[in-house]
């Protein structure tokens, strides 16, 4: 890999190639002709993600448009690691994801991969992962997915489904291949090693449920695909179709470099954040502008470098001649840095509080969407033991199972699609 940028599940970091990437990756660009097809395909103007190349690479996606055209529908699977609030940055593959569930009626299975989280992260225990994955599944039902088409679930508390697909998986993939792909070393825990078992076993679910070959496509950043090279490799010697891919860029941090990640929570728009917070974190975002008002009018900024710019890009302006329009303004030196960001502040600000609004009401719809076969919490709360612990359980727990303490916990089985 590229010596300059490191992209990996777990890692991302550095000024991405993305050219470099998907020649390194060994994936496909989206083309024109594919994405003529495309058009062709849905009857409709292109999304933004894809007419800006914001989704830009694939594996197998014509293969899957050949199936889809030939009466076969697609399922599509995604996910999230729930080790903290969502960014905005986890919103754009999701966004799409909704985009593709409308456009093509597809079922969508949702991952939490709280087990890898509570295994990568030290500091991380296995109660809070959990209540991460209920705090996450709000982000994305608030997203407007179909609770008739969709199945949210925690690999802790989906894992008896989970578990016989993720062995035959693990079965086939050795220790080499694990070291080659992620760079594993001495070091890591073993739990780790195993956890693209997990993370693969979804791909296959749908087929496993209905009996015969479904095809799959998984939408997710670049960061991603080391773990589905592995999935796509084992799934012949299943006898399962490889899932198809499609790949989108990281939306940046608010310092210009890098991807948002919570990892830097001072430049990167939590969902949660507090919009007065939030805003402030615009307003202090790096932009492309010159050192003083004078100069940015003589030479004019340079919106190719600036995070704000480059969130007008991204999410917040859909209307390309009006992003145009910023951009010829920014380069000429009629428009400043303050009134770029004001403005942005303005739109993220008006987004959030609408999002909050509707995380707010997903609240009630929680059950509608996920799906359980095992709760260690739930067993928990039913054996007496601390009050205190119990407590915290349940506030924790409370919406997202929504039982009262010494009522019989129902969790719900399974969940036919209509
Ligand atoms: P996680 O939680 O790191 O990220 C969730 C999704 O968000 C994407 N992503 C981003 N996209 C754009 N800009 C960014 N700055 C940015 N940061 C993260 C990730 O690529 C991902 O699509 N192990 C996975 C969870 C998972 C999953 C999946 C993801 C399980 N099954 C299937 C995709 C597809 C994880 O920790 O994602």
């Amino acid at each position: 890999m590229n010596q300059d940028f490191t992209v990996t599940p777990w890692d991302v970091s550095g000024t991405i190639d993305y050219k470099k990437l998907i020649e390194d990756f060994g994936t496909e660009p989206i083309d024109g002709e594919l994405l003529d097809r495309w058009k062709r395909l849905t009857g409709d103007d292109l999304p933004m993600a894809l007419q800006r190349k914001v989704f830009f690479s694939h594996r197998d996606l014509k293969w899957l448009l050949d199936r889809y055209e030939a009466g076969e529908k697609f399922v599509l699977y995604t996910g999230r690691g729930p080790s903290g609030h969502t960014h905005l940055g986890h919103l754009m593959p999701w966004m799409f994801t909704k985009y593709l569930q409308d456009k093509f009626d597809a079922p969508l299975y949702f991952q939490m991969t709280d087990d890898e989280k509570f295994l990568f992260k030290q500091d991380l225990s296995m109660k809070e992962a959990m209540s991460y994955t209920y705090e996450n599944a709000l982000d994305v039902i608030a997203l407007g997915f179909d609770p008739k088409k969709t199945k949210i679930f925690s690999d802790l508390e989906y894992s008896k489904t989970l578990y016989r697909i993720a062995m035959e998986v693990a079965k086939r993939v050795t220790f080499s291949t694990a070291r080659a792909v992620f760079g594993f070393d001495n070091s890591t825990n073993i739990g780790m090693i195993f956890i693209t078992s997990f993370q693969s076993a979804p791909a296959f679910l749908p087929s496993v449920e209905a009996g015969k070959n479904i095809p799959v496509l998984i939408p997710q950043a670049i960061d991603q695909d080391p773990h589905f090279r592995v999935t796509r490799d084992i799934a012949p010697k299943l006898g399962y179709y490889k899932p198809a891919a499609i790949h989108c860029t990281f939306l940046p941090s608010l310092s210009g470099s890098d991807k948002m990640s919570a990892s830097k929570p001072e430049s990167t728009i939590y969902t949660v954040d507090d919009l007065k917070v939030a805003r402030k974190k615009v307003l202090s975002a790096f932009t492309g502008g010159r050192v003083s008002v004078e100069e940015q009018k003589k030479l004019g900024g340079t919106p190719s470098v600036c995070a704000i710019f480059q969130y007008y890009y991204y999410l917040f302006e859909m209307d390309q001649e009006k992003l145009d329009q910023r951009e010829q303004k920014c380069v000429r030196g009629e428009i400043m840095c303050g009134e770029c960001k004001q403005e942005l502040a303005d739109r993220v600000v008006k987004f959030l509080e609408k999002h909050q609004e509707k995380r707010e009401a997903a609240r009630d719809k929680v059950q509608d969407f996920i799906v359980s076969d095992y709760s260690a919490v739930y067993d928990k709360l039913k054996r007496p033991q601390d009050k205190k612990e119990v407590a915290k359980l349940m506030k924790t727990m409370k919406e997202y199972c929504s039982v009262k303490e010494g009522e019989q916990i129902s969790v719900r089985k399974s969940k036919e699609f209509k």
